[in-house]
């Protein structure tokens, strides 16, 4: 009960549509029990005078006619409800998931929450908008024709309700069955998107590897997988609808059958027994159309605990991290000074960093140097609260203030972060580059190009751009594919120059640059880096030249710290060995 409960709660907010169209379903359904009626009429009266049976007819035709115009309200109520439903489900499942700790994205994975925000997202707005009302539409049916079925011949109503019983029976036992076969089967299909989502985004490195055929197979097996449980899911269907079909005939058989009896006895009209057997016939359909409800309610239930499952694991909430979006400090200026002291982490249970030590001074140039997977992301990811340290795992303090209490969007924002392998939206280069800037930010237009100008130019960008037929308009193609490498980093680091930040955080930030590219942006960065901290993490020999400090990370762990002349000067030291090779 509480999980219907919990569906339901997403579509309450239109509970005005789905009244009137669940009012609709039942007029229709009332306005039908008229027709029968009048048919019925019909029949007895068809050899009287011809003026009674223009006027039936007459009748009849204004019965299909408010029939239609019901039908054209239901469509109408039901499916705005549906889609702005839909809508709503998509924003609140997006928005929830947005807010969430990595650890949520590094757990779902992308194919598997797109799949939700469309195919589940889509079940359970039709579930709890169109099924619903055309659910209680059936029920209301099944009573009021049951109970004119009654009214008009108890005898009859016996033989087929003998029929209804069973059937009613058999639904809830096929209902159980579909209900673990539905859940199987979405998670079945979320595991084969996220085999096409993945090969797709990274269609150039299957090609490169000529995997494509082998691709296909894998893809397809996923989707055999997918018909193997899809394939069970349509023969409970099948042997459901034909199950249901047969007893519709077999109670219709039996009606006619005693009815015929009763007619002989002159016990009924004809008339009442063709009513009776058109009642008969729209009892059985809605008996039908309530086991589908049912049947669709199941499908949606699945749907909803998947929906509900990221809605309500909220930061803080449900076994997720406790401590992302904790802190409500600002600092009124910034200086710049960072210090991780006996700082560990570890990624579920990969222990990554082991009590580092980091003193990082305001306004000059600090570098982290390692080795591949010493954890060097990961210190950047900490500082920036993507992940949080632990209690008891040390503290990461800007300017003397614990991170942990500070407002984690405002200290974002005091971070321009270019990472390892930065992503630009399909748009185009001018709203890439001022993707960086705060939100509301009121800037005249002038200003806001020469600000555009600058960051493009101390990222070396510039020139490459006005070399483009569109210049800033050009447009960069989904994730930025349509650029190079080198170009796409530079549009990244000009995204974080536009804000004006008191620290600036480059992961790798020039390793697709070419040398000459490299070392002009290294040139720019002497001069941005002027009252600023600039952090530059790398492994390349070539982009830390021109820090004051270089910190080697060796294993998770800070190994060494000092300028480059006395790193190199220490006799065997971990930095000389990085720089010199092995062997030295
Ligand atoms: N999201 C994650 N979940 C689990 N483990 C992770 C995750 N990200 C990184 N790791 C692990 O943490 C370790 C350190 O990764 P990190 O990315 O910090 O290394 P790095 O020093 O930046 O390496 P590189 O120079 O190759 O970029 C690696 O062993 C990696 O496997
Ligand atoms: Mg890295």
């Amino acid at each position: 009960m509480r999980k219907l409960e919990t569906m339901y709660e997403l579509a309450a907010s239109e509970n005005l549509n789905l009244c009137v169209g669940t009012g609709i379903v039942m007029m229709t359904s009332l306005v039908s029990l008229g027709l029968q009626h009048r048919f019925g009429q019909l029949i007895d009266t068809i050899s009287s005078k011809s003026e009674v049976l223009v006027q039936s007819c007459t009748v009849i035709l204004c019965f299909f006619a408010f029939l239609s115009a019901l039908a054209f309200f239901k469509y109408y109520f039901l499916e705005t409800a549906a889609d702005r439903v839909r809508n709503r489900i998509r924003v609140r499942f997006f928005s929830c998931m947005l807010i969430q700790p990595m650890t949520f994205f590094d757990h779902y994975g992308s194919a598997g929450l797109i799949n939700r925000l469309s195919d589940d997202a889509n079940l359970l707005a039709d579930t709890t908008t169109k099924q619903l009302a055309q659910g209680l539409g059936e029920i209301f049916t099944v009573i009021v024709f049951t109970y004119q079925m009654i009214t008009l011949s108890r005898s009859l109503s016996i033989v087929a309700f003998c029929i209804f019983i069973p059937l009613a029976g058999l639904t809830l036992l096929l209902g159980l069955g579909l209900r673990y076969l539905r859940a199987e089967v979405q998670s079945r299909i979320a595991n084969s998107m996220q085999v096409a989502h993945e090969r797709i985004s990274a269609v150039s490195t299957v090609r490169a590897f000529c995997k494509e055929s082998e691709e296909i197979s894998h893809f397809s097996t996923e989707c055999d997988k997918v018909l193997a449980i899809s394939w069970k899911s349509t023969l409970v269907h099948a042997f459901f609808h034909s199950a249901m079909d047969l007893s519709n005939g077999v109670m219709i058989v039996g009606v006619m059958y005693w009815g015929g009896r009763l007619l002989y006895q002159s016990h009924i009209s004809p008339g009442t027994l063709i009513t009776f057997l058109l009642y008969a016939r729209v009892v059985g359909k809605a008996m039908k159309g309530v086991s589908f409800f049912y049947t669709s309610l199941v499908k949606g239930m699945s749907a909803s605990e998947r929906i509900q499952e990221v809605i309500e694991t909220l930061p803080g909430k449900g076994g997720q991290e406790t401590d992302v979006g904790e802190g409500t400090r600002t600092l009124d200026t910034v200086e710049g000074n960072i210090r991780f002291h006996s700082v560990s982490f570890a990624y579920a249970d990969n222990p990554v960093l082991s009590e580092i030590n980091l003193d990082i001074p305001a306004g000059g140039i600090f570098a982290v140097f390692g080795a591949s997977g010493a954890g060097k992301t990961t210190l950047a990811r900490l500082l920036l609260r993507l992940y949080d340290v632990k209690d008891g795992e040390g503290t990461i303090k800007l300017d003397g203030v614990n991170i942990r209490s500070l407002e984690p969007e405002w200290l974002r924002r005091q971070i321009g972060y270019v990472s390892q392998d930065p992503v630009l939206f399909s748009g185009s280069i001018r709203t890439n580059i001022l993707y960086g800037m705060a939100s509301g930010t009121n800037i005249p237009a002038d200003q806001l190009d020469s600000l555009l100008y600058k960051a493009a130019k101390d990222a070396n960008a510039l020139e490459f751009i006005l070399r483009l037929p569109d210049k800033f308009e050009t447009l960069v193609g989904e994730r930025g594919e349509l650029l190079s490498g080198g170009q796409r980093q530079r549009i990244a680091i000009a995204r974080a120059l536009i804000k004006n930040p008191k620290i600036l955080l480059f992961d790798e930030a020039t390793s697709a640059c070419d040398l000459e590219n490299e070392r002009l942006i290294q040139e720019a960065l002497d001069g941005i880096g002027k009252n600023r901290t600039v952090i530059i993490i790398a492994h390349r020999m070539s982009s830390i030249k021109i820090a004051a400090k270089i910190a080697v990370i060796e294993d998770g762990k800070s190994a060494e710290v000092g300028s480059y002349q006395n790193l190199m000067a220490i006799p065997f030291g971990k930095f000389k060995r990085l720089v010199d090779g092995p062997g030295t």
